[in-house]
């Protein structure tokens, strides 16, 4: 194990009741929590190798999916074990996530034995720490359309005892659209890391719904990103493994080890679909919610889908 304390951590913060939940406090202009700050100098100061990829997501975009994804990618041949014996919080370590003396993403991350290291994070872009600019390291972005990520986001932040309170749907669908979400607006975070492509040809920008359209496809096109050719009969039993229900099923990828997550709320691989914002919004809500998404959204080159 590299991080032995990671469940130990957790336990005693299941079943809290709501009192006990994060506040959201304002960073640089970025909504936040404690343990996303708490280490901010050493994960500003890490120190990148340029053999690192970075997977970087708003919360709830896809983030386990393409994980998983790479992981296999890169180790389902040559370490299998890795993949079924340690859950994908401690094989891609999470950057930014700090429990004083107990938790360190950096530090899990600086102790990766891995080449290349996969590393995940949730920063907006300007929170990236510069060494993997300097190191022009490979990126991955992916992103989510805005409706089913927010639907998606509610009911992790309903499930996840270390979020803030979510409240009711009709409050948090305000919230959304306000940006007073942990790792602040979807909008400012989905245009931010897509300027930065424009200039930076080593971040691959990817849609959740492009994956659930053409998984296949998809991973193509990231095997060509990272420069990996393998054969059909590998990128089959990819394709199959990171299905929604495989993953759903599998113990190392559906954060059923942490207990933080109250699955009798809802699980962490809740519906994996593409639209279910359907079932969530109301037909005025819809109308006011893409009434500020013109507002908010004005380039016309960053286009999602929120059906197929
Ligand atoms: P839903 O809540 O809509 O089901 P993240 O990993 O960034 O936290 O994102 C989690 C979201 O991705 C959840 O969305 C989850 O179900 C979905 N997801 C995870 N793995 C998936 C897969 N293999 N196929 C489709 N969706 C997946």
């Amino acid at each position: 194990k590299i991080i032995p304390d990671y469940q130990s951590f957790f336990f005693p913060l299941s079943k809290l009741d709501l009192s006990s939940r994060p506040q959201l406090f304002d960073f640089h202009g970025v909504g936040m929590i404690p343990i996303f700050t708490a280490n901010w100098e050493n994960v500003q100061n890490f120190q990148a190798r340029p053999d690192d990829i970075v997977i970087a997501t708003y919360p709830k975009a896809g983030t386990t999916w393409v994980s998983q994804i790479l992981d296999l990618l890169y180790f389902g041949k040559t370490s299998p074990e890795r993949l079924t014996s340690l859950p994908i919080y401690e094989r891609v370590p999470f950057l930014e996530m700090t429990i004083p003396n107990l938790v360190s993403g950096k530090d899990q991350a600086d102790k990766l034995p891995t080449t290349p290291r996969l590393i995940k994070t949730h920063f907006p872009v300007q929170f990236v720490p510069k060494s993997f600019w300097e190191q022009n390291c490979r990126m991955i972005y992916v992103a989510r359309n805005a409706k089913d990520n927010m639907v998606s986001y509610y009911h992790f932040d309903l499930m996840n005892n270390a979020q803030p309170v979510a409240g009711d749907w009709n409050s948090y669908f305000q919230r959304f659209m306000e940006g007073d979400m942990v790792f602040g607006p979807w909008y400012d975070h989905v245009n931010g890391w897509w300027k930065k492509k424009q200039t930076h040809s080593n971040i691959h920008y990817m849609f959740y719904e492009d994956m659930i359209e053409d998984t296949g496809r998809e991973i193509e096109k990231l095997c060509s990103f990272i420069g990996l050719s393998p054969s059909a009969e590998e990128k089959e039993m990819i394709k199959t493994g990171v299905q929604f229900d495989n993953m759903k099923k599998n113990k190392m990828t559906n954060y059923s080890t942490l207990p933080v997550m109250d699955f009798q709320v809802s699980p962490f691989m809740r519906k994996g679909k593409v639209g279910d914002w359907k079932n969530y919004f109301t037909v005025a809500q819809n109308e006011e919610f893409d009434e500020d998404y013109k507002r908010k959204m004005k380039d016309p080159t960053l286009h999602f889908r929120c059906e197929l």
